[in-house]
């Protein structure tokens, strides 16, 4: 390795820090974070909606997602006991109505409401599709990882809902017209208007490009 000196910078141990503080610094530095939005059902029959940015790909094949809860709240009791759940895609125009559902509401009060968006069956899972949201994702539990203070939700995708509009005339989903909105740290959220294209080099093309590898 090179005799190389970092640049100035705060190391952070989390053992000397509070939870409150080392939430607040990865999801200052984890970002932009994409948003499930999730539906699930109580088993009362309550329709629960409420957005997650700690959400990725698990697994292309078979096709996984997963979303993290910080603690066991509604959205994973719910996910426990029915096996079922849907993740929405967010789009810049729902913003305001996803955070909405982000409100601590009681368990028997349906967030559908409380955001005032629309409510349809899904075809496979019994949890509410958000009718207004670009794309649904209907989800079978695979597993819940406990990690520390978090539950970690993964999902199989058994069906896609893809808003016709979306699709350019390539058949590729058009990131303009999914418009989808990221959570940066605190409430401040990024739009993702502001796209480039990076083509993936292979080594070759690198070595070409004057990189000398060590050895
Ligand atoms: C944009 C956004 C992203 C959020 N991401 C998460 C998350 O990843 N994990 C989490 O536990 N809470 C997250 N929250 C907070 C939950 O949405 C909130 O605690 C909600 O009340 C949980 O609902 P539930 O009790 O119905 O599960 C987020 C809130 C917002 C506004």
């Amino acid at each position: 390795m090179e005799d190389a000196e970092r640049p100035p910078s705060r190391t952070i141990l989390p053992a000397d820090h509070d939870t409150r503080s080392l939430y607040f610094l990865l999801n200052s530095i984890v970002v932009p974070r994409p948003i499930a939005w999730v539906s699930s059902r109580a088993q009362d029959g309550t329709q629960n909606l409420a957005p997650h940015s700690y959400f990725t790909v698990a697994a292309t094949d078979p096709p996984t997602i997963s979303f993290t809860s910080i603690g066991d709240k509604d959205t994973v009791r719910n996910v426990r006991d029915t096996g079922e759940f849907v993740v929405h895609v967010v789009g810049n125009d729902l913003v305001e109505r996803m955070n909405a559902t982000s409100a601590s509401a009681p368990a028997d009060v349906s967030e559908f409401s409380l955001a005032g968006v629309t409510p349809v069956d899904a075809d496979l899972v019994d949890a509410a599709i958000v009718a207004e949201a670009p794309v649904a994702i209907e989800c079978a539990l695979d597993r819940i990882v406990e990690v520390g203070n978090s539950f970690m939700v993964l999902g199989r995708c058994v069906a896609f809902h893809v808003a016709e509009r979306l699709w350019d005339e390539r058949d590729r989903i058009d990131p303009a017209r999914l418009d989808a909105v990221a959570r940066m740290g605190g409430s401040t959220y990024a739009r993702t208007r502001d796209r480039f294209d990076l083509a993936r080099p292979s080594y070759e093309e690198l070595l070409d490009g004057g990189v000398t590898p060590a050895v």
